[in-house]
C-alpha cells in the first residue's frame, strides 16, 4: 500500500487544527408545514485520534449531524472544516473525492450492495478509486479477518446475519484507512455482547492507526467507553461531565 505517498499528498496543515471542526452549524429541512430546524448554531471540534460518542433521543438530529460532518449534505448555514479546510467551499466532485479518501462511513442501515460479496463490498472504496479487486483483496481480507468474518467473504448480504452485515460495513468504512470514521449506530441491531465486541474492535483498529471516530449510539454503556460523550439536545451539543479525570487515582 502506498502509505508514504498518501501521507505526503494529504499532509496536515502546518497550523494546529482540530481534525474536524463545525462552527455555527444550522440545518433546516423544508417541510409541508414550514421549516424544521434540526441543528441550531452547533459547534464542535474533534482532535485527531479521539473517539467521540454522540448520544441523544431519536429525531434530535444525530444522523443529520454526521451527514454534515462527512459532507454528504450541506448545512443551511455554518461551516465544517477538515484540517482547517472549509469543506463546503469544494464543489460536489471534489467533495466526493474527499469523502472517498478521508472519511469512512458506517451508516445506520448498513447499505451494503446486494449483488456483491462481503469481500467485494468491503473492498468497494478502493474499487471506487480505480484499484483492481486483485490489488484491493488482501486488505479487504485482512479487515474481514480482524473482524472475525473472513469465512463469510464469499457470502452476499442476504446470506449474512445482521451482525455480520454490520461488520462488513465497518470493514468497508476502514478500507481506505480514512482519517475520520463516522459511525451511525454501527451496533444498533446487535445483542449486547456482539455490540460490545464490535465496538471494542472498532476502537482498537482506530487507535492502532490514530484514526478519529465520531460514533452515534443509543447504547450509553458503549458511549461511556469513548473519550468524550456529547449530548445532542435542542439542536446543540452539550458535553457530558465525567465523574473523574482519566487516570486520576481518586
Ligand atoms: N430530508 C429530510 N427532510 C425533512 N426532515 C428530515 C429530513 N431528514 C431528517 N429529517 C427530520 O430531522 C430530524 C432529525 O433526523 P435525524 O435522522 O438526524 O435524527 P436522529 O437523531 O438520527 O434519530 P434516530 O436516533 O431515530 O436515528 C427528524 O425529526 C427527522 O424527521
Ligand atoms: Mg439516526
Amino acid at each position: 500500500m502506498n502509505v508514504e505517498k498518501e501521507a505526503i499528498e494529504h499532509r496536515p496543515s502546518p497550523i494546529d487544527h482540530a481534525l474536524i471542526e463545525a462552527d455555527a452549524l444550522t440545518k433546516r429541512f423544508p417541510t409541508g408545514g414550514g421549516e424544521l430546524e434540526v441543528l441550531r448554531d452547533l459547534s464542535m471540534a474533534v482532535e485527531r485520534g479521539e473517539v467521540v460518542a454522540v448520544v441523544g433521543e431519536s429525531g434530535t438530529g444525530k444522523s443529520t449531524l454526521l451527514h454534515l460532518l462527512g459532507a454528504l449534505d450541506r448545512p443551511t448555514s455554518g461551516t465544517v472544516r477538515f484540517r482547517g479546510e472549509d469543506l463546503f467551499e469544494k464543489d460536489d466532485e471534489a467533495l466526493a473525492s474527499f469523502r472517498n479518501r478521508e472519511i469512512g462511513f458506517v451508516f445506520q442501515f448498513h447499505h451494503l450492495l446486494p449483488e456483491f460479496t462481503a469481500l467485494e463490498n468491503a473492498a468497494m472504496p478502493a474499487l471506487i478509486q480505480q484499484q483492481r479487486l486483485r490489488d484491493a483483496r488482501p486488505r479487504a481480507r485482512e479487515l474481514l479477518e480482524a473482524l472475525g468474518i473472513a469465512e463469510r467473504s464469499g457470502h452476499r448480504p442476504s446470506e449474512l446475519s445482521g451482525g455480520e452485515k454490520q461488520r462488513v460495513a465497518l470493514a468497508r468504512a476502514l478500507m481506505n484507512s480514512p482519517a475520520l470514521v463516522l459511525a451511525d449506530e454501527p451496533t444498533g441491531n446487535l445483542d449486547t455482547k456482539t455490540a460490545g465486541a464490535l465496538h471494542d474492535e472498532m476502537v482498537r483498529l482506530s487507535r492502532e492507526r490514530a484514526q478519529t471516530f465520531v460514533l452515534v449510539t443509543h447504547n450509553l454503556t458503549l458511549a461511556e467507553r469513548a473519550d468524550r460523550v456529547l449530548h445532542l439536545e435542542e439542536g446543540r451539543l452539550v458535553e457530558e461531565e465525567r465523574a473523574e479525570a482519566e487516570g486520576a487515582g481518586a
